[in-house]
């Protein structure tokens, strides 16, 4: 069976973008793998007021199952409403490796995929990315693209080393493509451990202030495909108040180091338009749960830990919202 998006309430990111692209913000791409995670989301964006793109990664696919978390994207859409808000909802397979993954995700009903052929020679990459958008052109779905290796080790995305986006190739690889947006490496990275101590400085608070993204890169790609959507992955800044908690609380995260707010802040404020966070999301529910758990040994019902950690969670994408991405009240 065969579902278009638009029957279930989501909208592709075309319009999204060129909004965010000519209104200096970037619209939140968060993960979700679970209905607490999603509820957060969902709560925090309307509450307040934002654009949203849903992801589902390949690990959230297996832990989940693609179908439960495309009909959960569907009940998300309903959920919005109850909650007062007319939010435009997109629904974005990330980091899909395959075109047969891509169509299966189109065919099911999501409203953007990501083809990541970043870690192919780059015109293998151009013939798979150029495969995915036509067919799914078909459906006007979206489709993201990416040039240039993130580092990071997650379940199903990794790479040791990352290699910036050589903006030479951009123009190329877009009008070869013909992607919607596209995804550059410029010094973010997948995890909570982005940067290693020594490669960055301490300020008075003790805290790691890592090396700067390269913004000298985004500009000339931006010179070179003026208005095009761009798209930053491995964006979490890895909140030190958050692994604090987790490591009070019998947890044990090393030497975590994030992207700095005031970076993603002047990243959005330029062509970058979606802005990718889950890590800050994983270590916000993580401390709520450690410290519900030691603070009160009796408690056995799930619901009294991961209401807590869903409140977190919201918060956390609340405060990015409005704080970091810009895009509070521009549903
Ligand atoms: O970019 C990677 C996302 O954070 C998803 O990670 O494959 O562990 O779900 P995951
Ligand atoms: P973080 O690991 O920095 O949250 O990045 C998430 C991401 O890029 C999802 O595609
Ligand atoms: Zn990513």
């Amino acid at each position: 069976m065969k579902i278009n998006y638009r029957e279930i309430g989501l909208v592709n990111t075309k319009d999204l973008f060129k909004k965010a692209v000519s209104g200096g913000y970037a619209i939140p791409a968060y993960n979700f793998n679970n209905m607490e995670q999603l509820q957060a989301i969902i709560m925090a964006c309307v509450e307040t007021s934002s654009p949203v793109i849903l992801q589902v990664s390949s690990g959230a696919r297996k832990y989940a199952n693609q179908t439960l978390l495309r009909y959960m994207a569907e009940g998300a859409v309903e959920y919005s409403k109850e909650l007062g808000g007319d939010i435009p909802i997109a629904l974005n397979l990330d980091h899909g490796d395959t075109f047969e993954l891509c169509k299966s995700c189109i065919d099911l009903g999501f409203s953007s995929v990501m083809i990541d052929g970043s870690h192919h020679p780059y015109e293998k990459n151009v013939e798979i990315t150029a495969k995915v958008v036509e067919y799914a052109r078909r459906h006007d779905v979206s489709v993201e693209g990416e040039l240039g290796v993130l580092a990071g080790i997650e379940d199903d995305v990794v790479a040791e080393k990352s290699t910036y986006t050589r903006p030479e190739e951009v123009q190329d690889f877009v009008s070869k493509t013909g992607v919607d947006s596209l995804a550059i490496s410029i010094g973010t990275s997948h995890g909570a451990n982005k940067f290693k101590p020594e490669q960055c400085t301490k300020n008075e608070e003790g805290i790691f202030v890592p090396p700067p993204l390269k913004f000298e890169i985004l500009h000339e790609i931006e010179e070179r495909l003026p208005g095009f959507p761009i798209v930053l992955h491995g964006s979490s800044s890895v909140p030190k108040n958050l692994v604090d908690i987790i490591n009070k609380y019998g947890g044990s995260i090393k030497d975590a180091v994030g992207i700095p707010e005031d970076q993603l802040r002047k990243a959005a404020k330029s062509a970058v338009c979606k802005i990718n966070i889950d890590s800050d999301g994983r270590l916000a529910m993580t401390a709520a749960v450690r410290e519900v758990l030691s603070e009160k040994p009796e408690v056995f019902d799930p619901r009294k830990y991961l209401g807590p950690a869903r409140e977190s969670l919201k918060e956390l994408y609340k405060h990015k919202i409005i704080n970091v991405l810009g895009s509070a009240d521009k549903a």
